[in-house]
């Protein structure tokens, strides 16, 4: 039989049919040995291995002790095998993902599954010391495309509208968030980020009863007018609604409210960046902890100017005196603390 071997970072492993190998997933990978070696635990389940390439480079780059799993036996069998080829001593296990993780703790807990990992948050949440670290790749049933999967995995309602990149992602962390909290447990973004078909959210986890319990104001609701696009926020704790003079909101939610990252953590990984690591962190460090972000082009369309540049509409807010800054999300969306009736105004107003 003849073997496929690929190179990704310092590692080296040979892929086998049925044994899940995505190489648009290196820049995610990149990305996690870079926050890795930021991070203060060593101690780390790669609880979906598959290949065990997120491990094996975690053990390779960032000297992490790794225990590998995966419940597939052929994912298993090539475990070892990569561990070999590269001359790497691991524990590595063949169980239901779970109950592992009801039965262990670890420092450091990783899942990057096919899909949701919906099903794996409970007991991740429970087994996880000091740091969370999960993928999704059901972005449709996040972002609020496929709102029925979304209540569904992720207790949580949205429908698709400007931002909807962010609503998946701060969907994501408000479930992880809403059940870390019943271990009194809570936790903190250190970066998170959406691209391509997926989110990546890497967490550190506070120990504390009453962190934990405040953590509710940072989870809540969006109010969405479909008719001027504004929008409004509330956390469970405050739990206030209000109406937009148009009629009444769509409410969103329960979604993560908190910031996205955290800007210290994200300054120290842009030193040691190449070019496109360095273009998502400056985003990501630019990007004002204001949740929710507008798109130019959807604003412009219901205020019916034709869209500005974005550099010249970010002079306007900025000369009014408002906050403004693009976002990680795209090159066409951007935050303010301006309010949508003032937005509105001074996209009206200036020289079309
Ligand atoms: C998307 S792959 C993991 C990819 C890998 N982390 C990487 O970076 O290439 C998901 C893996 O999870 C395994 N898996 C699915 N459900 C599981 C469970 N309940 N327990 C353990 N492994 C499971 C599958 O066999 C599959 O190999
Ligand atoms: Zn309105």
């Amino acid at each position: 039989m003849l073997l496929k071997k690929v190179r990704e970072g310092r590692a080296e492993i040979i892929l086998e049919d049925n044994v899940f190998y995505n190489p648009r997933m290196k820049f995610c990978r990149d990305m996690d040995i870079l926050i890795f070696s930021n991070l203060q635990s060593r101690d780390y389940l790669d609880a979906l291995s598959a290949t065990g390439i997120r491990g094996l480079r975690a053990k390779i780059e960032s000297d992490y002790e790794v225990i590998f799993n995966d419940k597939n036996w052929k994912a298993y069998n090539l475990i070892k095998e990569n561990l070999k080829l590269n001359g790497i001593e691991a524990e590595v296990l063949r169980v239901d993902a779970s109950s592992l993780m009801r039965q262990r703790f670890f420092g450091h807990v990783d899942i990057d599954p096919f899909g949701s990992p919906a099903e794996f948050i409970d007991s991740a949440c429970l087994s996880a010391q000091r740091y969370l670290s999960i993928t999704a790749t059901d972005t449709a049933a996040l972002c609020g495309s496929a709102k029925i999967s979304g209540l569904r995995k992720y207790s949580a309602c949205a429908v698709k509208i400007d931002c909807y990149p962010e609503i998946g992602l701060r969907m994501l962390i408000g479930k992880i968030a809403r059940e870390i909290t019943k271990y009194d447990k809570g936790v903190e973004v250190l970066i998170s980020w959406a691209k391509e078909h997926y989110y990546r959210v890497h967490l550190r986890i506070r120990k504390s009863v009453s962190f934990a319990g405040k953590l509710y104001r940072k989870i809540g609701y969006l109010f969405y007018c479909t008719e001027c696009g504004r929008k409004k926020w509330s956390s469970m704790l405050d739990a206030e609604t209000g109406s937009c003079k148009c009629g009444a909101f769509t409410i969103m939610g329960p979604l993560w409210l908190g910031e996205l990252d955290n800007k210290q953590f994200t300054a120290s990984l842009i030193k040691k960046a190449d070019e496109e690591k360095f273009n998502l962190l400056q985003s990501i460090l630019d990007e004002l902890d204001t949740p929710f972000h507008y798109d130019i082009h959807l604003i412009s369309r219901i205020v019916r100017v034709s869209p500005p540049k974005i550099d010249r509409l970010s002079e306007i807010i900025r000369e009014k005196g408002y906050s403004f800054s693009r976002t990680r999300f795209s090159g066409t969306s951007f935050k303010t603390d301006a309010e949508m009736e003032e937005i509105i105004d001074m996209l009206k107003s200036y020289p079309q």
